[in-house]
């Protein structure tokens, strides 16, 4: 059996907290991910038959019946995370119809995962159904999109096309655009069937006055998806209150969508 902390998953991980930590995106225990593994990536570095303790998820996900996740603790802070992985983080396996977790390594404090883990697995069982080859959905309160979500209106549209219009790049990075949750209770039921919903349409869902989801096929991707949107929403923090000029208008994103060959979310473009 290989060490699990030389595996590339974990610690590409790891390393994914530090540096969401270090852009600000993540102060205290704030924010979340969790990685899909196949099983015999898993099996390399693990007994899989080895239970440590089983957890209640309290929902159920047919769907991800015997998947296994690499998920944040909660509580827990992304700072933290490269100093200590086996008490930050947790390798689950979900069994019992997604009602239950099985613990096979991690939460070594006698942690859980996080308080957002609905949000999180209903959001890997859509994404799964739109693209089998998603493994990562990622949760963080980045400052300029939370900003941004008391100051513009939280219409798809209308929120979609503003960031769109921030830098030329952001139609090409997230074509499907962002969805918009009203402010919600976190770390419910409610919240992640209504974030699994807007997953159906789009990689990235905002939480107004909280932060944004993002998901996708690796944590690179993810990452960067996230980053994109917050790059946008930098610069609307920085332009919002001032007379604009000049701005990217629907001409110059239909030349963008044929050049890099995407196609804008269906009625976000004139
Ligand atoms: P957890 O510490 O439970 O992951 O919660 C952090 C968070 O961002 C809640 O939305
Ligand atoms: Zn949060």
């Amino acid at each position: 059996m290989k060490d699990i902390l030389t595996a590339p998953w974990l610690t590409e991980l790891i390393r994914t907290c530090t540096n969401m930590y270090a852009h600000g995106w993540d102060e205290r225990n704030g924010g979340n991910i969790s990685l899909l593994l196949d099983e015999a990536e898993a099996a390399e570095y693990l007994d899989l038959n080895s239970v440590l303790r089983t957890i209640p998820t309290g929902f159920s996900a047919p769907e991800l019946d015997g998947k296994h996740f690499l998920v944040t603790g909660t509580g827990k802070y992304f700072k933290n995370v490269q100093y200590d992985p086996a008490a930050n983080l947790g390798l689950v396996r979900l069994t019992d119809g997604g009602r239950t977790a099985e613990l096979l390594w991690g939460y070594s404090d006698g942690g859980k995962f996080t308080s957002e883990f609905p949000a999180h697995m209903m959001s890997h069982a859509v994404r799964l159904a739109v693209d089998p080859k998603n493994r990562v959905v990622m949760h963080c309160h980045p400052g300029n999109l939370l900003a941004m979500t008391y100051v513009h209106d939280l219409d798809e549209i209308s929120f979609t096309r503003t960031l769109w219009q921030m830098c030329t790049e952001c139609i090409v990075v997230f074509p499907d655009g962002v969805n918009v949750l009203p402010w919600m209770l976190c770390g419910t039921n409610e919240i992640g069937e209504a974030t699994a919903e807007k997953m159906k349409t789009a990689r990235l869902v905002v939480w107004a006055q909280h932060g944004i989801y993002g998901a996708g096929r690796d944590l690179d991707e993810t990452f960067g998806l996230i980053e994109t949107a917050e790059k946008a929403a930098e610069i609307y923090m920085k332009i919002a209150h001032l007379p604009r000029l000049n701005t990217i208008g629907d001409e110059q994103m239909h030349l963008l969508e044929a050049h890099f060959g995407v196609k804008a979310r269906e009625g976000h473009l004139n």
